[in-house]
């Protein structure tokens, strides 16, 4: 079996879609839900769902980015994970970081990588006048929202579509590219999976 970790600093709903999917004879399964926000709603929602939790508030940290990570590293190292989901977290991470779990951490970005990284994705899409929008998982590399797209699934943009409307349609997706990537990457399936 190997062992999930996953940060976040949301609601958690790519959270709780990859923990469902991990029973049974998926090869993962989720050891650790952190966040940098103790407040965050899926750190309550991964405690219902019976996983262990840890929040590590990155305020007191201020701009020291380093040593916020190193009080992060603290629960989760101790909780051995062999891969490390980022669903949703907010923070940049430093290439210290990063390396250190090279090959092993995966991020779902709300946009058809390598469209739009960074916020707004779904008004730049938009804006752009975008017929398609979508959603990606990659590897994790020190460059924010790189690193090889594992998976990808696109949506229609509609007529009459806000970036409300569209994140909504995209997020659905989400929850179900993640967790299919993740079984992938967790038995070592190579290629690039399309929904
Ligand atoms: C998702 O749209 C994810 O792609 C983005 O942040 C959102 C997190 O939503 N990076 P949730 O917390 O998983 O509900």
């Amino acid at each position: 079996m190997k062992r999930v970790a996953i940060l976040l600093s949301g609601g958690g709903s790519n959270m709780v879609a990859l923990c469902r999917d991990m029973v049974g004879d998926h090869p993962c399964r989720p050891v650790l839900v952190a966040s940098n926000d103790p407040e965050a709603g899926g750190l309550q929602r991964a405690a219902e769902m019976g996983i262990a939790t840890a929040a590590v508030d990155h305020r007191p940290f201020g701009k020291d980015r380093a040593a916020f990570e190193a009080a992060l590293l603290g629960p989760l190292l101790a909780a051995k994970p062999d891969i490390l989901c980022l669903a949703g977290f907010m923070r940049v991470l430093t290439p210290a970081f990063v390396a250190r779990f090279e090959g092993q951490m995966l991020n779902i970005h709300p946009s058809l990588l390598p469209k739009y990284p960074g916020l707004h994705t779904h008004a730049r899409a938009l804006a752009a006048g975008d017929t398609e929008a979508g959603c990606s998982v990659h590897e994790v590399t020190a460059v924010l929202d790189d690193g090889p797209v594992l998976g990808r699934a696109t949506v229609p943009v509609l007529f009459g579509d806000t970036a409300e409307t569209l994140a909504q349609r995209v997020l659905f997706k989400e929850h179900q590219l993640y967790p299919a990537v993740l079984r992938r990457f967790a038995t070592g399936t190579k290629g690039l999976l399309e929904l």
